[in-house]
């Protein structure tokens, strides 16, 4: 069975179609890219999985129940984690307390703030973000934002990771680092990961499959080699006739 299934999701803000009737599956330990161009609803589909944005129709299915309707902090708690394109840790925080802050949104656990801080301390760690714990978030550069963004979502200790563009505005040898260190988590964690990312080297690099979301419907789906060859990806990418 899928770990995830997504079934007729569509959604309209206003007049605007951003999703038309999207199925999507993701399996458990896989990793999934989610390619499209601006606009194609990417977004809006995490926004639906994670409960932030509510969908005019269809259904999302985590394991064997249905999450439609549930909110943000309930989905979280089942094993769904997701960054933010826009990253917006809490600026006047240190570096470790936004992960404690994830940490705790992420269960129901009462540890202690020392326990609590071994914990945010070792996901520091595990994302290369140690030497920055006390700083305070908002003296991060870009990189160490998109590093931080990530800490938090691993925080809530998901099955599920979604990651929105966490490559975005890196230079090339940061999102080297940034696909090194995706990969490392997964190693380390039992997790299955959507990854949306423009870098095309960078998507086929980490994921098993890709699909492609054009204009709100998923066009393609396929092993990375399959979808970089489609005419459609090759137009909206590559700039081929
Ligand atoms: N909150 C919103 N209100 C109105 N329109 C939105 C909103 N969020 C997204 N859209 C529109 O939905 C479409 C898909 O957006 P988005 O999911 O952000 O795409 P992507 O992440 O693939 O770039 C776009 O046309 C966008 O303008
Ligand atoms: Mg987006």
């Amino acid at each position: 069975m899928s770990l995830l299934t997504v079934r007729g999701i569509a959604k309209a803000f206003g007049g605007v179609r951003a999703l038309g009737s999207v199925d999507l599956h993701v399996q458990q330990g896989e990793t999934l890219g989610l390619m499209g161009s601006n606009g194609a609803g990417k977004t809006t589909l995490f926004g639906i999985i994670a409960g932030h944005i509510r969908p005019t129709s269809g259904d999302v299915w985590f394991h064997d129940r249905s999450i439609r309707g549930l909110s943000p902090d309930k989905i979280c708690r089942l094993g769904i984690a997701r960054t933010f394109q826009i990253v917006r840790p809490f600026a006047g925080l240190t570096v470790r307390e936004n992960v404690e802050i994830a940490i705790l949104f992420g269960s129901m656990s009462r540890d202690s703030q020392e326990i609590l801080s071994e914990k945010a301390m070792a996901v520091l760690a595990e994302v290369g973000l140690e030497v920055h714990a006390n700083s305070l978030a908002a003296t991060l550069t870009l990189s160490a934002r998109k590093r931080l963004e990530v800490a938090r979502a691993i925080a809530t200790d998901p099955e599920l990771l979604l990651l929105d563009e966490v490559m975005a505005g890196l230079n090339p040898r940061e999102g080297e680092d940034m696909v090194e260190l995706i990969k490392h988590i997964k190693s380390r964690r039992p997790l299955s990961i959507v990854v949306v990312e423009h870098v095309v080297k960078a998507l086929t690099a980490l994921s098993d499959r890709i699909v492609v979301l054009h204009q709100g419907e998923i066009i393609v789906d396929g092993l990375p080699s399959e979808v970089i060859r489609h005419p459609t990806v090759r137009s909206a990418y590559f700039g081929d006739e």
